[in-house]
């Protein structure tokens, strides 16, 4: 979704811009836009990608402070004037903004009124012309931004650059912004991971928080005035490398990496001498651990179908009710919150605002919250202050892959770490860890040998739907796969229990219906292969993904082989073909496999 870059110090600032830019691009953008402060504020402001935007690009853009943008629409149309940045009327005041502006309408009349008239669309250009129409009092940027703040309802996160004043103020309410120290220079962005090129020491702003940067100094305040000492982070260098290598697109890579990906999750965390997780986020004594009275998950898309694959972990290893919500629906419906309960906000980005509402909803009703998170730092991983991140490394594509297997892992041990104070023998967490730790290269093993992968492609890729269908543990497994292949090859796709389909879903089915089963050698098994004959009976074509070695496969019209695993980390294997039938009948459709059409890589508007 929309991000931000800024730098200040004593170098060119446009190259910075743009290789900040770049570093925001697979957050999914539609816009891009920079502006540079030198004699004048020069802006530059295209749709389309950072490439486009640099085709307008004069070949030398002199100044050293400047602010840039990634523009995903939410008022206005995606169109050059509605992208950021945005300039006051006496050019004098620009801005970028993430967020929303919610009494936009109302600030825009009030400017309208006063004879400013508005060049675009958008609910932040109105900032700009406030902040200008402060500064005009008294000639103090930090405060006109401050009072400009007060007049706002919603969300931001906001930087502004000034023409007569050598600094960047940013504030950030609900929306991320990071600044960044580096030597006689500063860098702020929406994203730790654009800044990590550029400096390790950064400080992560609060809701409720601005920082009146100069290139030697930052100075930060609450927005009600008071000011405060920065509390710097220095971030650690994470596994993996961010550029794509020998790979086409970050998708397929990302698809490869999931061996190490799980291994830096696991590695670690298991005690195999007493068959228990060693999950040191969890701070729960084993006699706390005995008295909760149930589980809640929280997620969106991708990790909703993990907490749901973790809620039957935590279920099946510890016998403690456990529930996966959809984030986005939680705080609305007022649920009641147990204090003693445990609680999981289940997010690759950290930044999901349909979850980190979630969390706050908990958190308002005596409830604390366990992040399982991906990126270190980021808005989720601090609202929980505990819980454990997801080690996948940074992911890029759009369509989550590794973080999906990693956020699996990880509730699998925690389910583990659970179930050991309650009803897991250790023979049982010995058989668990020893799966897990197999995990890995029989991942390997597979993608090796990945069977008839072009074969389904080629049977789904012009069809009307692809129906995909799983049971227990598998039941998620479809709903992942076809998430992942309607949101990149833009093929609607239906996912249910297996057991449902007889229920609805079936009166779909017609003579060449592909449907995608998801089968392993589990109790539930049996069951699926009826449901698989009812889809054969009136004309479907079948694909399997299945055990090796397992008579399933004579069922199928295309049998698609994984390794054998135990039976509750099976999801960690039989989700790998999906996610390559995904990606190449994308390829085979000509999609944009990383950043399909739409979709951003982290949601912050709710
Ligand atoms: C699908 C996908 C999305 C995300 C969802 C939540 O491939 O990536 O469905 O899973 O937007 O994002 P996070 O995990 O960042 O909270």
């Amino acid at each position: 979704m929309c991000g931000i870059f800024g730098y200040l110090g004593s170098r060119q600032a446009s190259n910075i811009l743009l290789d900040g830019l770049r570093r925001l691009e697979y957050r999914g953008y539609d816009s891009t836009g920079i502006a540079v402060k030198d004699e004048t504020i020069q802006i530059y402001k295209k749709v389309g990608k950072v490439g486009d935007l640099e085709t307008i690009l004069p070949s030398q853009i002199d100044g050293t402070v400047g602010i840039a943008h990634t523009r995903w629409a939410t008022h206005g149309v995606v169109s050059d004037a509605n992208a950021h940045p945005h300039r006051s009327a006496n050019g004098k005041v620009v801005i970028v903004h993430n967020g929303i502006i919610e009494n936009t309408r109302q600030l825009r009349t009030s400017l309208t009124v006063q004879g400013v008239e508005l060049q675009s669309d958008t609910d932040s250009e109105a900032l700009a012309h406030v902040i200008e129409r402060e500064l005009s009092v008294d000639n103090n940027p930090e405060n006109a931004v401050r009072r400009t703040l007060h007049l706002a309802r919603g969300t931001w996160g906001l930087c502004v650059l000034f023409l007569e004043y050598d600094m960047i103020v940013c504030a950030r309410n609900g929306s991320p912004l990071i600044i960044g120290q580096g030597d006689g220079e500063m860098f702020v962005s929406s994203d730790p991971h654009a800044l990590t090129p550029y400096t390790q020491r950064v400080v992560f702003l609060e809701d409720g928080e601005m920082a009146t940067l100069t290139k030697n100094q930052m100075s930060l305040s609450t927005i009600k005035g008071k000011n405060f000492d920065p509390s710097i982070t220095v971030l650690e260098d994470d596994w993996g490398e961010s550029e794509l290598g020998e790979y086409p697109h970050f998708m397929l890579k990302e698809i490869y990496e999931q061996p190490d990906a799980l291994r830096h999750c696991i590695s670690g965390r298991l005690d195999r001498v007493r068959g228990n997780g060693r999950l040191g986020g969890l701070k729960l004594e084993p006699r706390d651990l005995a008295k909760v009275p149930h589980v809640r998950l929280l997620g969106c898309g991708t990790a909703f179908n993990a907490a749901e694959i973790g809620q039957m972990l935590i279920e099946k290893l510890a016998r403690i009710p456990a529930v996966a919500h959809i984030s986005s629906e939680f705080r609305h419906n007022d649920p009641v919150i147990n204090p003693n309960a445990l609680h999981f906000a289940v997010t690759q980005s950290g930044e999901t605002a349909d979850t980190l509402s979630a969390v706050k909803e908990i958190q308002l009703k005596g409830g604390s919250v366990y992040g399982v998170v991906n990126v270190v730092g980021s808005s989720i991983a601090r609202e929980c202050g505990k819980g454990v991140y997801i080690h996948s490394g940074p992911e890029q594509a759009v369509a989550s892959t590794k973080a999906f297997s990693n956020m699996v892992a990880a509730l699998s041990m925690f389910a583990l770490q659970v179930g050991r104070s309650r009803a897991t023998s250790k023979e049982q967490g010995k058989d668990l860890i020893n799966g897990l730790q197999q995990i890995p290269h029989l991942i390997e093993e597979y993608l090796e040998n990945q069977g008839p992968i072009l074969e389904a492609v080629e049977m789904i890729k012009d069809a009307k739907c692809v129906l995909f269908l799983g049971r227990g543990i598998s039941a998620p497994v479809a709903k992942e796969g076809a998430l992942k292949l309607m949101e990149i090859a833009y093929i609607p796709c239906l996912a249910y229990p297996a057991g449902e389909m007889k229920h609805g879903p079936i009166a779909l089915l017609e003579e060449g219906s592909p449907v995608v089963f998801i089968a392993p050698n589990d109790h539930v098994k049996v069951k699926t292969i009826s449901a698989m004959h009812e889809c054969k009976a009136r004309g479907a074509r079948i694909i399997l993904i299945h055990e090796e070695g397992d008579d399933i496969a004579s069922e199928a019209d295309i049998s698609i082989p994984v390794p054998q695993v135990h039976s509750l980390l099976s999801p960690l294997l039989t989700v790998i073909p999906t996610q390559l039938i995904a990606y190449h009948t994308a390829l085979a459709l000509g999609c944009n496999v990383d950043r399909p059409r739409n979709l951003a890589k982290s949601v912050t508007v709710e």
